[in-house]
């Protein structure tokens, strides 16, 4: 008898909880940020316009796809970690059933236009529709789009077969200055994913990040020793 009541108490506490974080809650959340804040995707979040927002950036690299000596480019797989903090995202838990973090579409709030400088295709938006962007109570947001991409590197095959090549993957906001966004590495920048797919010929000897200060904007360059 103990032990049913007992199970029963337990059960109405779980179902409370898991009824507390309900669909509900989400949907109360989502208004509460983006309908009843008039959320507007076009403004940066900063509650100061003055102050220039911090974005930070980690490389993980997958693999290399390619090098071509005649196009000079290199074709890396691999994704980035972008962090913000949306000052317009945050929310008090204790009034949404304890909610602390959502997933939202990623074209559903402010990001930076964050493209490879020295590209080799057509600008195009990072990631997809279909990638959700992590936001937790205080407004920080991670953006994580997974892209091949292919950048300029000149490829000298003088010593071939035991040439390296040195690489870059240089990243900016291509339309917001540095009055708007400061972008730099978040901790050490580039790293190498567990499961990296490893190329037939070439081998991955380093890699490493550097922050640069432009007079203009401010950038992120990730190097590539293959
Ligand atoms: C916004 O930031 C600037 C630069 O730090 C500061 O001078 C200004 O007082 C701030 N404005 C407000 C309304 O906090």
């Amino acid at each position: 008898m103990i032990a049913t009541c007992f199970l029963i108490i337990s059960l109405i506490f779980v179902f409370g909880l898991v009824n507390s974080q309900s669909n509900i809650n989400v949907q109360k959340l989502y208004t509460f940020l983006f309908t009843t804040n008039n959320y507007n995707t076009l403004i940066r979040p900063s509650r100061n316009q003055s102050v220039p927002l911090s974005v930070h950036v980690i490389f993980t690299l997958y693999g290399i796809s390619g090098v071509d000596e005649i196009e000079q480019k290199l074709t890396a797989t691999g994704w980035l970690d972008v962090e913000w903090t949306d000052e317009l995202l945050s929310w008090t838990p204790s009034s949404f059933g304890g909610l602390r973090y959502i997933y939202y579409p990623q074209g559903k709030v402010w990001k930076p236009d964050i493209s490879l400088q020295n590209g080799f295709s057509k600008l195009e938006e990072l990631g997809s529709k279909f990638i959700s962007v992590f936001i937790d109570l205080n407004g920080l947001v991670n953006w994580r789009p997974f892209q091949v991409f292919e950048s300029k590197c000149d490829i000298d095959s003088t010593y071939f077969p035991f040439d390296r090549q040195t690489c870059h993957l240089d990243f900016v906001a291509w339309s917001l200055s540095n009055i708007d966004v400061h972008i730099t590495k978040g901790g050490k920048g580039i790293q190498l994913a567990n499961d990296l797919q490893r190329h037939g010929e070439w081998k991955i000897l380093s890699s490493s990040a550097l922050n640069l200060v432009e007079s203009q904007e401010t950038k992120v360059r990730f190097t590539i020793v293959i």
